[in-house]
């Protein structure tokens, strides 16, 4: 189960087939379902810089910073389909990123101290080489360039609903990877769960300083009855999203 290769293969499987239909895209300006870029300005003004975002997706967030005048827009994803979606969604849009289908553990052809911005939304965690990710983003960045990224909260990873309550179902620091199933009806991925210390430990190894780190919600984005839904009624209890900024040193 945790064979890199075969990670992969799932993985990409799913995203090829099953794209955004059941996992919603979470894209800029959310990092997260009540965590905006709107609120946090964790970017400020990119215009004039070059950007890339790791695991891509359908292309909305590159959309996001082609509109604030971005120089140059990169994107890269495992999965080939999910690259067709975003080079149509852009291409719609008039708006133009150059885009490569590769795994972000491996060398794909990236251009080496180039970037001002790397960043990612909710795709980090599907790394097979956490170290190793880190280690490609630092060389990507120019000296002094931004590494942002969110992902789900490990603490919402381990809590479930039952009867009303919320209960925790399995150790925070098992990371084993496992399979997880969005859709009940088709469709696996292999996910592993890695601790808050996992990922700021590794940054610091890699090179990077922390500069911020957002686990509270953007109080206008949580709905005032927080029963409006399961997210939302977890969210008021625990962090479901975590953002991370951090600095190539
Ligand atoms: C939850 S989506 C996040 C992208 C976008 N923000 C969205 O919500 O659609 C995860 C994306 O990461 C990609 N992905 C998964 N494992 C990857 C890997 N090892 N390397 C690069 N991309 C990967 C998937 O193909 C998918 O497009």
């Amino acid at each position: 189960m945790s064979d890199k290769h075969s990670i992969h293969e799932t993985n990409s499987a799913y995203w090829n087939t099953r794209g955004n239909e059941v996992l919603k895209a979470i894209v800029l300006p959310q990092y997260g379902a009540f965590i905006s870029e709107e609120h946090h300005r964790l970017f400020g003004d990119v215009s004039g810089k070059k950007l890339l975002e790791i695991g891509c997706g359908n292309g909305e967030s590159l959309q996001y910073h082609a509109q604030r005048n971005a120089s140059e827009l990169w994107g890269i994803d495992l999965s080939s389909q999910q690259i067709k979606r975003a080079e149509q969604h852009l291409k719609a849009q008039g708006l133009f990123a150059k885009l490569i289908c590769s795994p972000m553990e491996e060398e794909c052809g990236l251009p080496e101290a180039y970037f001002d911005f790397v960043y990612s939304i909710y795709a980090i965690g599907w790394t097979t080489d956490l170290e190793g990710t880190f280690r490609r983003v630092a060389s990507y960045l120019k000296k002094d360039g931004v590494f942002i990224f969110s992902w789900s909260h490990p603490i919402h990873r381990c809590v479930a609903e039952e009867n009303n309550q919320f209960v925790w179902k399995k150790s925070y620091f098992d990371d084993t990877w496992h399979p997880v199933f969005p859709d009940a009806v088709q469709g696996e991925l292999t996910l592993a769960d890695r601790t808050l210390s996992t990922y700021i430990n590794t940054l610091a190894r890699a090179g990077f300083i922390i500069e911020q780190m957002i686990e509270e919600n953007d109080e206008d984005l949580l709905p005032a009855d927080g029963g409006a839904s399961d997210l939302a009624k977890r969210a008021k209890m625990f962090p479901v999203t975590f953002v991370l900024k951090a600095r190539k040193l």
